[in-house]
């Protein structure tokens, strides 16, 4: 079990309003690193006895000052080479009015301020920029506030939390607002401490801070360790054998985009006791335990940047030592982090034999298993030189990292603990015996129509990051050939098999499944699913050549394991051999419910009497048709549905799938 230092941002927030408190506060868990002691420095500029931060995490006790209770410092203000600390402290201090000037290292001094500068001055602060335009040094010169209203261009937690800040020191209110969710933890942390923060929607997202108050109750606090710190280690885990388990790891949800990915590249990643919350204030926490399963590539941007953005340098090492291509997007807010983070790993990576791309908001990183070899620049960044401390330490590379003390920024003893995690023998872990990585397994979903095979399939899928096969519509792709080519329905039996072959069916794996192709162009889900093909679909899949051309694809697509594939002989025909087989069914009723449902349509008794007799007709003519009957495969887990939810019927063929295949997997969301 190994631990790790606690969480960077939370670390900064606890000692900050512990010491506006009104009274003593004991903190524990605290980062000892370089960015935290920034702020402690400063705190103590101000008038604030905040003792060393004890390098085991151990408990401080901080004596808040109250609200009133900073002196102006008699200097520059030192802030590092920590973003967090200048913008928390430029919303702080122009709240309370104090005058100040704030400075930091060069990297520091490159980073842009007016996204907190601007709306304070729109406030009534006044600031006086004295380097580089929107940069530090920046000296406050007091000025009362206004009540403080803002839209960010970009989900910011320290924009955020700095306006909050600036409420809280100014007695004003705030209300801002951000396109998607940032990191909640000073709304936690000061619901924590009486006061009283709404928060309203999620895109946008807005933050209202309705009563300044007028006190701050003193924090009693354990900070969970960082997830940020954490994810080095899963990352190296699961490109490894063995296992590990990382203890007491902050989960916020705001902050576990990562958990996500990883999950998504091929992770087998799970939470073991999670902390439950006791207050409104808390963080949920846990401990992780990673199996060493290799990664596949994947797609990362959009709204979950926000919850990963720290994560991107060791989500890119992972991409690289996955199996295809990963592409990241939506991630410009990198290239204004401690250095372009974008550039240093596309500069990097190339540099130790990576194939990368450099987009303007990210990169697309070619993974192989060829030996990795070079020296790479840190540019003073911490979460660079880490991640590649990562791939240097996986088998078969040579890295040499020009900086490694850039980490004690962020994760002190960071080289101790990577050296240990290589060491440690691979433990066994509950799945004694096997190898890791252990194939994954085909999983096949089977029953009559209506039984809620395919939805059933996509969430299982997406629960234990395995892909998506939907033979159906493979079916419905040979179907629109047919019809593209206007084949008259009464030679379909005779004609449609080389029609069929001559077009060429194929799939292409996506994130989640797969997108079929017809001629070698994927063709769309709503060509697919339209009326006309619903219609002659059955005539085609009753054809034995053409369900002879479509077993291809589907044993390949398969081949490599990781499959839920849903369909009529899908356990018995296809994959005769799947390690996981399930046969759903439900009694005439539900099935005749859910189809009702399923097409919009108004349930009543006599609708569904109805209904339920033809499924039931429906049942008979699969159940006696000459080609491909519908029957239970031999071996399979018959699941009845009739009393069960749908999160109940995904949650049975997941648990099937882990007993057979070694839990746990994945945690289900
Ligand atoms: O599940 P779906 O509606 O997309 O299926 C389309 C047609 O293909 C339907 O008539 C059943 C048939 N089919 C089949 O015969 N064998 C499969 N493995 C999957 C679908």
């Amino acid at each position: 079990m190994i631990r790790i230092p606690g969480d960077k941002s939370i670390s900064h927030r606890a000692l900050l309003l512990s010491a506006l408190s009104e009274g003593p506060s004991r903190l524990e868990g605290l980062l000892p690193g370089e960015d935290c002691r920034s702020t402690a420095g400063i705190l103590r500029a101000l008038g604030c006895e905040v003792p060393e931060l004890p390098v085991d995490g151990g408990p401080i006790r901080v004596q808040g000052l109250g609200l009133r209770g900073f002196r102006p410092p008699g200097h520059t203000l030192d802030c590092g080479n920590s973003g967090t600390t200048a913008r928390l402290l430029l919303g702080l201090l122009s709240g309370l009015g104090l005058p100040a000037v704030l400075s930091g290292d060069a990297s520091l001094r490159r980073r842009p301020m007016r996204r907190v500068t601007d709306p304070l001055t729109e406030a009534g602060a006044r600031f006086r920029e004295e380097g580089d335009p929107g940069c530090l040094p920046i000296r406050l010169d007091g000025g009362e506030l206004d009540a403080i209203r803002h839209t960010s261009r970009v989900a910011s937690a320290q924009v955020k939390s700095a306006l909050l800040l600036a409420g809280v020191g100014g007695g004003v209110e705030v209300d801002v607002t951000e396109p998607i969710p940032s990191r909640d933890h000073s709304e936690r942390m000061l619901r924590r401490m009486g006061v009283q923060v709404q928060q309203v929607g999620s895109a946008p997202h807005r933050v209202v801070l309705p009563t300044p108050p007028g006190r701050l109750d003193p924090l009693e606090f354990h900070v969970p360790g960082d997830i940020s710190s954490a994810a080095f280690l899963l990352v190296l885990a699961s490109l490894g054998r063995g296992s590990l388990e990382v203890a007491n790891v902050g989960l916020n949800p705001t902050r576990t985009g990562a958990l996500d990915v990883l999950r998504r590249m091929g992770g087998r990643i799970s939470v073991e006791n999670p902390r439950e919350l006791d207050d409104p204030g808390g963080e949920p926490a846990g401990d992780l335990v990673v199996r060493g399963s290799g990664l596949r590539g994947t797609r990362i941007g959009g709204d979950e940047i926000p919850s990963l953005i720290d994560e991107i340098p060791i989500l890119a090492v992972a991409a690289a030592r996955a199996e295809g291509i990963t592409e990241i997007r939506d991630a410009e807010e990198l290239r204004v982090k401690e250095t372009d983070r974008i550039r240093a790993l596309a500069v990097n990576l190339r540099a130790v034999g990576v194939e990368v791309e450099e987009l303007e908001d990210g990169l697309v990183i070619q993974g192989s298993d060829h030996p990795l070899q070079g020296r790479i620049h840190t540019y003073g960044d911490h979460r660079i030189a880490m991640a590649f401390g990562v791939l240097g330490a996986l088998p078969g590379n040579r890295i040499e990292v020009d900086d490694p003390r850039v980490v004690e920024v962020s994760y002190p003893g960071f080289w101790d603990q990577l050296r240990e995690v290589r060491k440690q023998p691979a433990s066994p872990g509950p799945g004694a015996g096997h190898h890791f990585p252990r194939p994954r397994p085909v999983v096949t979903l089977d029953g009559p129509a209506a039984s809620g095979k395919s939805s059933t399939a996509r969430a299982v899928a997406r629960t234990l990051g395995f892909r998506h096969l939907d033979s159906g519509a493979l079916y419905r792709a040979a179907a629109l050939a047919l019809l593209e080519v206007d084949l008259p329905v009464d030679q379909w039996m005779d004609r449609g098999p080389e029609e069929v072959a001559r077009r060429g069916l194929g799939l292409r794996e996506t994130d989640e499944g797969f997108e079929v192709l017809l001629g070698g162009s994927p063709v769309s889900t709503g060509a697919l699913r339209s009326a006309q093909v619903t219609e002659r679909v059955s005539q085609v899949a009753a054809i034995p050549p053409i369900r002879e051309l479509i077993l291809e694809p589907l044993r390949t697509a398969a081949s490599r394991g990781g499959i839920v594939a849903d369909g009529r002989d899908m356990g018995s025909v296809v994959f005769p051999d799947a390690e996981v087989k399930v046969f759903l069914t439900a009694s005439l009723p539900e099935r005749a419910r859910r189809r009702i449902l399923q097409e919009g349509g108004e349930l009543s008794a006599f609708r569904i009497e109805e209904e339920a007799r033809r499924l039931a007709e429906r049942d008979a003519q699969d159940r006696n048709r000459a080609v491909a009957p519908l029957r239970r495969p031999e071996g399979a887990l018959d699941v009845d549905t009739t009393g069960l939810d749908f999160s109940g019927q995904v949650q049975v063929v997941v648990d099937r799938v882990r007993e057979v295949w070694g839990a746990p997997l994945s945690v289900s969301s």
